[in-house]
């Protein structure tokens, strides 16, 4: 079959023939009509994602939308390396399926579901989202970002403050549904003093972060609590992605003096079962009123050139 494939860490897949994936017992084939270039395919087929196996070569793609062999058009998470989902066929189990609404197109299907997954999961199953809670989203200039403020809006969230470096992908968050914007390209006290404020006076009850490293020290410097005689409210951080480094630095009294929990969510902290009736979710609610998001669709056999293409859209491949 066609597919794209990993040969090398440090090189974008190429587009060739492999081997077509033969299913085990519990498993079924699945003919590809779309999968999404999700930030997560591309640091597995870096191997610097902690759910890399390390193992070469193998067909990135961790999620798609398909035909099963009796017909039903479904959206599927890949099941077994080497298989993924940037090929003509691949594999899945039946419990990693989900039959699609008619009103959904494959290829916004592919774009959504995995940035949409992120707040989605987050919010209902880490956070614990209470309709009319307050919610900062930091990074909240890419897709994942974009659908996290729609997201925020249909649970219920009373004042949504989109934070992001990208001044018109920010802006464009206010028609997504944000009450409120925080530019990180500020100088670092200005920051911290706008964070504090969002914080302290505007009463944020849950952060999503997309982004750690600097941005997220910087929000994290005003969390931090003067005086010994004070009372913290509850502030549930939770850690999605890191696009702005993997590490940060933090300071002990960052917990002591404040009501912080953080909590991250992800493929692990999340079970694959709660990933599944999030992604199902999405999927009703998206048929319900679409989403809004930038995709760009693309044949698989240019994944070689496109590969590290800086749209600002999510890029959807079709075999
Ligand atoms: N845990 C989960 O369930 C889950 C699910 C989906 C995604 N994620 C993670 O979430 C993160 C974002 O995903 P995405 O889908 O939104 O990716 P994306 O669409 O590629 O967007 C990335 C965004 O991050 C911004 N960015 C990059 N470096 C930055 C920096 N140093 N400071 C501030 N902003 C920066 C980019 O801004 P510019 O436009 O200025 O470049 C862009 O808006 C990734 O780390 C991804 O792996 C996690």
């Amino acid at each position: 079959m066609n597919a794209a494939v990993v040969h090398s860490f440090d090189a974008p897949p190429r587009y060739e023939t492999f081997a077509d994936p033969i299913p085990q017992a519990d498993e079924i084939l699945v003919t590809v009509t779309a999968a999404g270039l999700h930030p997560i395919v591309k640091s597995l087929a870096k191997g610097t994602h902690y759910g890399s196996t390390g193992q070469l070569p193998f067909v990135p793609g961790v999620d798609g939308v398909g035909r099963t062999p009796d017909g039903v058009r479904v959206l599927f998470g890949s099941s077994r390396p080497p298989y993924g989902t940037f090929a003509k066929r691949s594999i899945t189990r039946r419990s990693m399926c989900t039959p699609l609404p008619d009103a959904l197109d494959d290829a916004i299907v592919a774009a959504m579901i995995n940035p949409a997954m992120s707040s989605w999961a987050a919010l209902a199953h880490r956070a614990h989202f209470v309709s009319g809670e307050n919610i900062l989203i930091l990074g909240a200039t890419g897709c994942s970002g974009h659908l996290a403020v729609q997201i925020a809006r249909r649970f219920g969230a009373r004042r949504i403050v989109a934070v992001g470096r990208n001044p018109r992908a920010l802006e464009e968050t206010k028609s997504l549904g944000a009450d409120a914007t925080i530019l990180l390209n500020q100088d670092r006290d200005g920051l911290v003093s706008a964070f504090r404020d969002e914080i302290s006076n505007n009463k944020i009850d849950v952060i999503l972060d997309y982004l750690w490293g600097p941005p997220a020290e910087a929000l994290l410097a005003a969390v931090v609590q003067k005086g010994l005689d004070h009372e913290s409210r509850r502030l549930r951080y939770i850690q999605i992605g890191n696009s702005a480094g993997p590490n940060l630095s933090l300071h002990a009294a960052t917990l002591r003096s404040s009501g912080l929990e953080l909590i991250g969510s992800g493929f692990g902290s999340v079970s694959m079962d709660k990933i599944f009736e999030s992604l199902r979710a999405v999927l009703q609610e998206a048929a319900k009123q679409p989403f809004r998001i930038k995709l760009a669709a693309a044949p698989l056999r240019d994944v070689e050139k496109l590969w590290n293409s800086h749209e600002h859209a999510r890029l959807v491949f079709q075999p």
